[in-house]
């Protein structure tokens, strides 16, 4: 951990003389804390799959002849027109807080089909909306909703765009929710009826045809945590769901099959599952902990659907998870027959790979159940702004793997794609971010095919900026912008960029590499910093050499976006990330989330320039620096101790923003931890554990922190009937938990429980015990909190109050860019959980 002390200094350092960095810079010192250690045992891995023949032409950069671009769409997110020529409700009509409008594509069809025609689009995947063909669900069908998806096929034909059409993207009949929905079995059987009544009015046009899209996140989402619609929270109704899905999606294709359907085939969203150490280490071993989370959430991820389609069985594992989750009595004799139908085609959805390990006391939550023990980690790779890390390389992992082990399968990527923060200027929208995220994609999809997988396809999630689910509009996925004030659509950059990737079947051999401010630098023979205080404007470079700057930024395209945004937006597009001194024990959190802001700014097409705050003069540049609008915004961060800043950063009208609540009450919105739940928890949990002389640790009392988790602790003492015994560290160094603790621990009688206001501090208090004889956790529990890596690591481990790095961070993010877009925004407190370990 020490280490992280040090990365932090270093950029410390790097800011005394008022340099702004470049991040990629920061990233290289600042790592955020590891997960932990050595792995041991095995999982599957890689194998060498043969080079196809006829790939082993193809240049680097290109794909095999015949393959097929296109993007995907979903019905209820572009349609609108939610009620038009007889339409039913369905269950995401008034689920999602943002009117369903959506893209009013049911009326602007034929802009959007032109649109594709022009970006050069061979192959469409839309969904049709079982509510438009049965407004009730089932019965009779419905032919003026019909008649849209006819409109649009001709639109298509016209247009030589290859159709792929989904039966099922989420958007259930709110008539047949309310006769049970998923977890009844009827649904299976009207999804089926529906299937043919489309395919008999479709079926000639329609060569492909996909039953469901992504089953996993409608019943584990929708019934599971409710954060889908219709929003239910039942583990139970979540795996009957998943089957009766399942079972839908087999008696969907034997009506498809017995109709003439040419192409049948499902889309899955498949994650690989890992560890932290397998993100950049694939093949690396795991211990047999490991590889048993790896193994369960992938069997309740994947292969819950991958195994009854393609193998008309259930993973082992997964059967008495069910079980426990009420019953197998859905699972009827005969099912599974039904289910694994022959397909033609698997469509595969990959945004980013999930990581878990194993965490003894864990428990499960709603969206997982059955996952108790196991973790979901963070990890510190690039996220696009829905915080969903970037790993391509996972992509031809993830193919690599289905293709092994279903060798006979065609596979086709039927979503991959990404919400970034785009900014609208006079000369387009600039959205390099989602060309390198498409780009790195692509070049593990051609992996992927030269190592053998029988990739079709690559569908780009998605043509238009739409209606996110319960995200609403403010996720940009779109290659193309959609200004939901009046409709209009315009293709950002890597609309044109998916044009010419399709005319030439494949990337450019080399990639484009994009300018840096070191490429600036170099050119024009100056320093980083210097090309820096230009491009962001500040006044102390002389006007030649900022002449010379402007002209190689100019020659090499590094500043003209930015140039051309400010100009349109009258913004620097810079944000000021303010670190005051870092606390004693708090530089390893902050490290860790001064890393992943930067990491999300960034990928919001922001410029980090980072400041410290440490002497009056540095605060009174940092206000000159904001007040001058050489920023757009600020992010402060950690206001610990009483000072002035925040406020008065706050008046220069520029939005702010804080990591952690500030001493001093103020309107500057912040996020922070639930300190004063975390640290009650940690009480409750002593006194569930029969503790009833609990002694507390304190740190310092001018830390706000502090003061909460005192707060919460005593409160929970108060309604146990007890009264706190405190002993006051100065700092929250290990030595100064020790010395507080044998004060505490000279005390007659002494205390069997102690909780510590920070994990150092616990460390310290574990070490006074050890020196006095005491054993714990028989004699004495201890009980820290922030769950830094030492935590885990201790004899015995540290049962601690876990402080979430990366939602902090995610959060933090969001607050300020929706701050910059002028959005009502207000502090975010988020929960903290208590990690049991062998100390209490
Ligand atoms: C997928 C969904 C799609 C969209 C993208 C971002 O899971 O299939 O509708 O929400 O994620």
């Amino acid at each position: 951990m020490a280490d992280h002390g040090v990365g932090l200094a270093g950029v410390v350092d790097e800011c005394r003389d008022d340099v702004t960095i470049e991040p990629v810079q920061f990233h290289a010192l600042c790592i955020p804390p590891g997960q932990a250690g050595a792995r041991r045992g095995a999982r599957g891995r890689l194998g060498a799959v043969p080079i196809s023949e006829g790939i082993r032409k193809m240049s680097t950069a290109s794909f095999p002849e015949g393959f097929v671009w296109g993007v995907s769409t979903s019905a209820f997110q572009i349609e609108g027109a939610t009620s038009s020529d007889g339409r039913g409700p369905s269950i995401w009509d008034g689920f999602s807080a943002d009117r369903a409008e959506a893209c009013d594509h049911y009326h602007r069809y034929p802009e959007d089909v032109r649109l594709m025609k022009d970006l050069g689009m061979a192959a469409y995947r839309f969904s049709v909306s079982w509510a438009r063909v049965f407004p009730d669900g089932h019965g009779k069908p419905n032919a003026a909703g019909l008649d849209f998806y006819d409109r649009l096929l001709d639109e298509l034909a016209g247009a030589g765009i290859t159709p792929y059409a989904t039966l099922y993207h989420w958007d259930l009949p709110q008539a047949l929710e309310d006769r049970g929905g998923w977890p009844s079995r009827d649904t299976a059987h009207h999804f089926a009826d529906y299937a043919a009544a489309v395919h008999d009015r479709l079926g000639d046009r329609v060569d492909t045809w996909f039953t469901l899209n992504e089953p996993w996140v409608a019943a584990f989402l929708g019934y599971g945590s409710g954060v889908h619609a219709p929003g239910r929270k039942s583990a139970g109704d979540a795996f009957r769901s998943a089957h009766h899905m399942l079972l839908a999606h087999g008696l969907s294709v034997q009506a498809l099959r017995s109709a003439g359907a040419a192409k049948v085939g499902a889309v899955l969203n498949i994650s690989p599952v890992m560890t932290p150490a397998q993100v950049s280490d694939f093949d690396r071993p795991l211990s047999e902990e490991d590889a048993e989370a790896v193994a369960r959430i992938d069997a309740l991820a994947n292969r819950q659907f991958l195994e009854p389609m393609l193998r008309g069985a259930y993973p082992a594992e997964l059967l008495p998870l069910i079980e426990r989750h009420g019953g197998l009595d859905h699972i009827q004799d005969g099912d599974l027959d039904v289910i694994a139908q022959p397909l033609d085609l698997l469509g595969v959805n990959y945004y980013t790979p999930l990581v878990v390990q194993a965490q003894p006391s864990e428990p499960a939550d709603l969206t997982w159940p059955g996952s108790e023990g196991i973790l979901f980690c963070t990890i510190p790779t690039a996220v696009t702004a829905m915080g969903w890390p970037i790993v391509p390389n996972c992509l031809s992992l993830l193919l690599g793997r289905i293709s092994r082990e279903y060798p006979d399968l065609d596979l086709m990527v039927t979503e991959n794609g990404a919400d970034f923060v785009d900014v609208v200027t006079g000369d387009g929208i600039h959205d390099v971010d989602r060309i390198s995220f498409v780009e790195e994609h692509l070049r593990a999809l051609r992996t992927a095919i030269e190592n053998g997988a029988r990739v079709r396809g690559y569908l780009v999630w998605t043509l238009l900026d739409n209606l996110e689910w319960a995200d609403g509009y403010q996720r940009k996925f779109g290659l193309v912008h959609v200004d939901f004030a009046t409709q209009r659509r315009r293709p950002k950059d890597s609309a044109f960029w998916y044009r010419d990737v399709i005319r030439r079947n494949g990337l450019t051999e080399t990639r484009p590499k994009r300018p840096t401010l070191e490429t600036v630098a170099a050119r024009t023979g100056v320093s980083r910093a210097t090309v820096s205080r230009v491009v962001n404007g500040e006044s102390s470079v002389s006007p030649e050499v900022r002449a010379a700057v402007m002209r190689a930024v100019n020659e090499l395209g590094y500043v003209p976006n930015l140039a051309a945004r400010s100009l349109v937006t009258r913004r620097t597009n810079a944000i000021a990330l303010v670190l005051s001194v870092p606390r004693q024990g708090g530089d390893t959190l902050t490290a860790a989330v001064v890393q992943y802001v930067t990491s999300l700014l960034e990928g919001a097409g922001k410029q980090i320039t980072l400041m410290l705050a440490d002497t009056a003069e540095s605060h009174r540049r940092i206000v000159a620096h904001v007040e001058a609008r050489l920023v757009d915004g600020v992010v402060l961060l950690p206001p610990d101790r009483a000072d002035t800043l925040a406020e008065r950063l706050s008046r220069t009208g520029a939005p702010v923003v804080l990591l952690g609540k500030p001493a001093i009450a103020s309107l500057v919105p912040y996020v922070d931890v639930d300190n004063a739940g975390g640290a009650s928890a940690a009480t409750e949990h002593l006194l569930s554990r029969g503790r009833r002389r609990i002694g507390m640790v304190c740190g310092p009392t001018d830390l706000v922190t502090v003061q909460d988790r005192l707060a919460g602790h005593r409160a929970a003492l108060q309604r146990a009937g007890l009264r706190p015994h405190l002993a006051l560290a100065d700092d929250l160094s290990r030595a100064s938990g020790a010395s507080a603790a044998r004060r505490l621990l000279a005390d007659d009688p002494s205390p069997d429980a102690v909780f510590a206001a920070t994990d150092q501090l616990a460390i310290g208090v574990l070490q006074a015990a050890r020196e006095l004889g005491k054993r714990v956790p028989s004699d004495l529990a201890v009980v820290g909190f922030d769950d830094v890596d030492a935590a885990s690591a201790t004899t015995p481990a540290l049962t601690t109050v876990r402080v979430p790095v990366a939602d902090q961070a995610l959060a933090l993010a969001r607050l300020l860019l929706s701050r910059l877009e002028g959005g009502h925004t207000t502090s975010v407190v988020l929960p903290a959980r208590l990690v049991i370990r062998e100390s209490s």
